[in-house]
């Protein structure tokens, strides 16, 4: 059995969870599709019942950055397919709902999902570091109960019954969910008049920024960003070697450092068969 990691992952937590997890299935070729890359979103794949898919994908509480492009880039002919989600600590939405529902319209079989922590991508100070040794260790367990399922007993059945996860916090997060849940499609973007980053002398002008940006946004030797193409996803404030860039949005720093209290307590991963 071949095994595919397909994910998009500005800040590398998604990568890194679906990279642990496809650790924990013995003995399988491990082939990776990084959608970070516009090249690799454009293509198309077919995969066959003997293959496994692990699709990680970043939550805005929606589904985040291209989703829809990469569903459309995957077909699968009755093939197990397992749904990943990265939140920073906050909820995930109806995220793992939606990409089950998307890939079964695409001939695959959801045989398990996830929802785990990653650093988040605006706030270090939240959820710092994570996916920790604590949460590789999850993600590990997971991959080795996955071969068991689905490589050693060919078992593609789905028990779980996947719920919203919300924030019951307060009322003003509960509308927000509300709201969210209620509208159009199931991608969120960062809303163009926040997407404002700053670039400062720290710069070495290396270009991994430039490299790393999912739509060719950062132009690094005129030190310019463009907002109409950039989305948001803060992939350059976190390959960035120099901590060079950073938000210049001032609601966005204020909604930022709020979150850094109210996203303070440990969420834990949680997995579904
Ligand atoms: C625009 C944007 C919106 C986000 N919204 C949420 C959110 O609603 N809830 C949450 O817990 N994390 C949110 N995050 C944090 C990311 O989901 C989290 O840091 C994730 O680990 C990033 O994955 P990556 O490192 O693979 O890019 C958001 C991140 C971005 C860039």
């Amino acid at each position: 059995m071949k095994v595919y990691l397909i994910y998009f992952s500005p800040g590398g937590t998604t990568k890194k969870t679906v990279r642990n997890i496809a650790k924990g299935i013995k003995n399988v070729e491990i082939i990776e599709y990084d959608m970070l890359k516009k090249e690799t979103r454009e293509r198309k794949y077919t995969f066959s019942k003997d293959d496994l898919v692990i699709l990680g994908m970043m939550t805005s509480t929606q589904l985040f950055g291209f989703p829809e492009e990469i569903f459309n880039a995957i077909q699968g002919n009755n093939t197990p397919i397992v749904g990943v989600v990265l939140y920073g600590n906050g909820y995930y939405g109806k995220s793992l709902i939606y990409m089950k529902r998307e890939v079964e319209k695409r001939g695959f079989k959801m045989v398990a999902g996830g929802a785990f922590i990653g650093q988040s991508s605006f706030a270090p100070k939240i959820a710092t570091g994570r996916p920790d040794a604590k949460d590789k260790e999850i993600q590990l367990e997971f991959g080795r109960n996955l071969y068991e399922k689905v490589v050693v007993n060919k078992d593609f059945s789905f028990q779980s019954k996947l719920k919203m996860n919300w924030s019951k916090d307060d009322a003003v997060t509960r509308a927000k969910c509300a709201v969210i849940s209620a509208l159009p499609g199931y991608s969120l973007k960062l809303p163009y008049s926040m997407n404002e980053l700053n670039i400062s002398d720290k710069c070495i002008q290396c270009k991994k920024c430039e490299k790393h940006c999912p739509v060719s946004a950062i132009h690094i030797v005129n030190q310019f960003i463009d907002r109409k193409k950039c989305i948001g996803c803060a992939g350059c404030i976190n390959i960035c070697l120099v901590g060079a860039i950073s938000l210049a949005n001032p609601t966005l720093i204020n909604m930022m450092k709020k979150l850094e209290v109210t996203r303070a307590d440990r969420k834990e991963p949680e997995v579904f068969f």
